[in-house]
C-alpha cells in the first residue's frame, strides 16, 4: 500500500508500506520527519499528529474515544481531519492516501 506524507513545506514522500503496521510505524521507519511518536503508539502522547487529506476522510474509521481526547492535546492546532498516526492501521483502502504533517509536534 503506497501512502504519502507532505510536510508544512509541502514536500512530499511516498512510501510503500506493508499492511497491517500503523501509519506512524510507517513513517519513524522511513525517516519521516515531522512524526516525534514519543509514547511509541500508545495514544499517550499526540506527537505523531497527522491531518487526513480530506478528500481521503471517509477511508478512515472515526477516532475512538481515547484518540478523541488525545487529539485535544495536540501542539499545532486541532483540525476537522487531525488523527492519532499510531492509531490508523494501513489497509489496502489507504492505498494513495496523503497525510498531510502539522508543522510542529511538541
Ligand atoms: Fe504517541 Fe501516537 S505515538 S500518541
Amino acid at each position: 500500500t503506497q501512502i504519502t506524507f507532505q510536510n508544512a513545506r509541502g514536500e512530499r514522500l511516498t512510501i510503500d508500506v506493508p499492511d497491517g503496521s500503523t501509519v506512524m510505524q510507517a513513517a519513524v521507519s522511513n525517516g519521516v520527519d515531522g512524526i516525534v511518536a514519543e509514547c511509541g503508539g500508545s495514544a499517550m502522547c499526540a506527537t505523531c499528529h497527522v491531518y487526513v487529506d480530506p478528500k481521503f476522510a471517509d477511508r478512515l474509521p472515526a477516532p475512538d474515544a481515547v484518540e478523541d481526547e488525545m487529539l485535544n492535546s495536540t501542539a499545532a492546532e486541532r483540525r476537522i481531519n487531525s488523527r492519532l498516526s499510531c492509531q490508523l492501521v494501513i489497509t489496502e483502502a489507504l492505498d494513495g492516501l496523503v497525510f498531510l504533517l502539522p508543522d510542529h509536534q511538541t
